[in-house]
This record gives structure tokens, sequence and C-alpha cells, in this order.
């Protein structure tokens, strides 16, 4: 089968871009079916068009509160029927509707639970692995629930720290670590093989 992807994200999306190409290729069970920008004018949306996925902004700026910011989020999800929600690059806090509870997954770019939370994305995460001297680090696929990086694991694997790394080379391993292991993480979803058993996932 395949599902409908709607893709959150507030940058670049090279993650959204490997999904695409993967969705083309036909090495994914899936289509992205909307992405949407907490920020205007990222080069994300710009990806969208060029494939013509309906490119939408909300940028949470423009809303006083959150919850008003959710609201306007989770309607665009559900006009576009999307059957799972993931988050490329999403740089805010989205509260999950319980219908969509182990229905939205993220990527992280490190071994949660370390160097994770408010404040723990892209560079800053790199930066603080190698201030810390740990000898490996990783990406992280988890289901999204109401905290950062909090959810349950599906996919989780390690790439070594080296010593001459700075966060533009570690960043690079790590994303390529990305790349592989969020459309699998996907796929399995799509074949309907994750099941959630508190914060245990188990692929069947
Ligand atoms: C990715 O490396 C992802 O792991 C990270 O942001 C990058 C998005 O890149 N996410 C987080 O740090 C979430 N805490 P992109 O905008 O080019 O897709």
């Amino acid at each position: 089968m395949t599902i409908r992807l709607a893709v959150l994200l507030s940058g670049s999306g090279t993650t959204l871009q490997n999904i695409i190409d993967h969705a083309e290729r036909g090495t994914l069970d899936a289509e992205v079916c909307c992405v949407i920008s907490s920020r205007r004018n990222v080069y994300g949306l710009e990806r969208a068009r060029k494939h013509r996925i309906p490119a939408i902004e909300i940028p949470f700026k423009d809303y006083g509160d959150s919850k008003a910011f959710n609201e306007a989020i989770w309607a665009e999800v559900r006009a576009h029927h999307a059957d799972l929600v993931v988050l490329a690059g999403f740089m805010s806090l989205l509260e999950v509707p319980p219908d969509f509870a182990h229905r939205i997954m993220n990527v992280h770019p490190a071994l949660i639970p370390a160097f994770c939370g408010k404040g723990m994305y892209g560079h800053h995460v790199h930066e603080a692995v190698l201030a810390y001297g740990v000898k490996v680090s990783g990406a992280t696929v988890h289901f999204v629930d109401d905290h950062y990086d909090h959810g349950p694991i599906i996919l989780q694997e390690s790439v070594p720290v080296l010593g001459e790394d700075t966060p533009d080379t570690l960043a690079e391993r790590v994303q390529a670590k990305e790349r592989e292991l969020y459309p699998r993480a996907i796929q399995l979803f799509a074949e309907g093989r994750l099941r959630v058993e508190g914060r245990i996932v188990k692929a069947l």
C-alpha cells in the first residue's frame, strides 16, 4: 500500500529530498502529500514545488500562541489525508492529537537519550558531542510524543566520532546514516510492521 506522508520542516529540506527521491525511485511505498514549513521562504518549500507537492507556510511567528499554530498545522495535515507525519528538521514543538499517536516520526542526529531535548538541533548537537568527547554518535528515528526528542525509538545506529572531526565532518557522517534509517523506518510503517508497547517498538 502507498501511504501518504505530510512532511513538516523549517529549513533547507535535505531530509525531505531524500524521502522524495526514495518515493520516486520506488524504494519507498509512500508519496509526499504536502510539505508544511514553520518558517517563510525556506528552501524546503522550493524543493516541494519542484516536485509538484503542495507547499504550505505556517510561520510560527504569525501565531500568538502554540495552540493556534498547532491547530493550523493539524488542519492542513487532515485536509491532505496524511497517514503519517514526518518531521524533517522541524524546529517547533508539535502537540500530538490522540488519533496521531504513533503516527508521527522524527529523526534526531544523535543517540537519544544523549544530546537531545530543547535547543539540541542541527549543529548544536554535533558541537555538544565533540565538546563532551564521546567516541560514538549516531542517528535515531523515533515516534513523536509531547516532549522534544522523547517518544519510542524505532531505529537507531551509531557512527564513530573521530579525533580530527569538526561539527561539519561529523554532521556529514551522521546525516549519511539518517538518509539510510529514515526511509527504512517509514517503509516499516508502510508495511504495517511496527508495534508499540509502552516505550518499546517492535519491527515484525
Ligand atoms: C537533520 O540532520 C535532522 O536530524 C535535524 O535537523 C536536520 C535537518 O536538515 N533534526 C534535529 O536536530 C531535530 N532535533 P534539513 O533541514 O536539511 O532536512
